[in-house]
């Protein structure tokens, strides 16, 4: 049995109620400090790893962001220097694509903007300092850490899949009431097992009451609970004192989110890139994820003067950003060439079906910055 078998065993036994929430199960398997997922020295994106992300299909997204951001960061001229903030970067690729890009196409950009990471992981730390160590970078642990030394910001913050490794919550409806589905230890079969019990956790009685999910009154009809979402777009609306949020997901507005269909809820793992079902077989093993509630993180960003500039499909956003624009005209038959391979991958992250409307980008903005950014305007066919 793996040490954070254990861990979690006894945290069981030792629980008043002889059972953990899913939430501190899943922290627990993500992010325990020696033994969760995203704390082990093991390689998560890419080949090697469990899961592809936007930055693994070549340089072309980050080449694309870049060049958002920095019409964000003109809007900063009056400023001596600008503050573009990446949290959860797990690798580094993504900040490290979008800095190579710059070199050609953002002159003096390492003197006109202070750069952020943020990142929780210290394994993940470690993998961005030694990526970017041409950079001028500083890294903080938290939010909370970074806005109490640096003071509120002005600048740009964005983030690739970080609200989906979040923590949740997961109840499910039986009869007519919501349960809360919990984790406790079956001693006959020496093994994690899940039940439902009354649910009794007023934060997400709260949640359910506020967000007016009007979720299915279907049986078994499972919703994840991402308080942690909600908890992290309140703490960045009030850190950002002028600015751009960016946040890059999978994840649907509330309507399509509690669809019937999505019965069992969004909850995936996956490892060497296989989607496995069973979360409680192999904790700190696999990767654990949700599909995030964007109408959650417009509404709540709302309340604390976040105002909402956009939900676009990634497909939507790359393009409005000019990704067709790197298509290349070629007579090259070659399906591995450097231009094949380019052409390619641009495909693959606005393909319909696929990365181009699974995947959402979220823009937000505070203050006096402008809301008609060229670079979000329609074009191709969205026009
Ligand atoms: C799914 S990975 C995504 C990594 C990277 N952005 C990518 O797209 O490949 C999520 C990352 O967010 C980090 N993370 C989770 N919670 C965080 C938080 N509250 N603040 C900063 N980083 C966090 C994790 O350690 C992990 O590196």
């Amino acid at each position: 049995m793996s040490s954070l078998f254990t861990i979690i065993k006894e945290k069981i036994k030792s629980s008043e109620r002889h059972s953990i929430s899913f939430y501190d199960f899943m922290a627990l398997a993500l992010y325990h400090p020696e033994w969760g997922y995203y704390s082990k020295e093991k390689k998560k994106v890419g080949k090697q790893g469990d899961f592809y992300t936007n930055s693994s299909v070549g340089s072309i997204f980050g080449e694309t962001l870049a060049a958002v951001i920095a019409e964000m960061a003109k809007e900063f001229s009056h400023l001596k220097r600008v503050t573009v903030v990446e949290m959860g970067g797990g690798t580094g690729e993504l900040m490290k694509q979008i800095l190579e890009e710059w070199k050609t196409t953002f002159p003096n950009f390492d003197k006109k903007i202070s750069l952020v990471m943020i990142e929780k992981s210290s394994y993940h730390r470690s993998v961005q300092k030694e990526k970017l160590a041409d950079y001028p970078v500083v890294w903080y642990e938290d939010w909370e850490e970074f806005v109490r030394i640096e003071g509120n910001v002005k600048g740009i913050v964005y983030s690739n899949e970080l609200f989906d490794a979040f923590p949740v919550y997961m109840i499910e409806r039986v009869k007519d009431d919501w349960k809360e589905v919990r984790i406790s230890w079956d001693d006959a079969g020496e093994c994690l097992t899940e039940f439902k019990q009354e649910l009794k956790n007023q934060e997400v009685i709260n949640f359910l009451e506020e967000q007016k999910l009007n979720l299915p009154n279907i049986q078994q009809y499972r919703v994840e609970v991402n308080l942690d979402a909600v908890q992290l777009i309140n703490k960045l609306s009030l850190g950002l004192a002028e600015g751009y949020l960016i946040t890059i997901d999978y994840g649907y507005a509330h309507e399509e989110l509690y669809m019937p269909e999505r019965q069992r809820g969004t909850l995936m793992c996956y490892k060497e890139h296989l989607a496995l079902e069973n979360p409680l077989e192999q904790p700190g093993e696999m990767d654990m994820t949700t599909h995030i509630n964007f109408s959650t993180l417009i509404a709540e960003g709302e309340k604390l003067g976040l105002k909402n500039l956009g939900l676009f499909s990634q497909s939507q956003f790359l393009i409005n950003a000019g990704i067709l624009d790197k298509l290349a005209d070629h007579q090259d038959p070659n399906p591995f060439s450097a231009v094949s391979r380019r052409n390619r991958a641009i495909r693959q992250l606005i393909f319909p079906g696929g990365m181009g409307d699974t995947f959402k980008v979220l823009v937000q903005m505070k203050g006096k910055v402008s809301n008609k950014l060229q670079k979000l305007q329609p074009r191709g066919w969205f026009k």
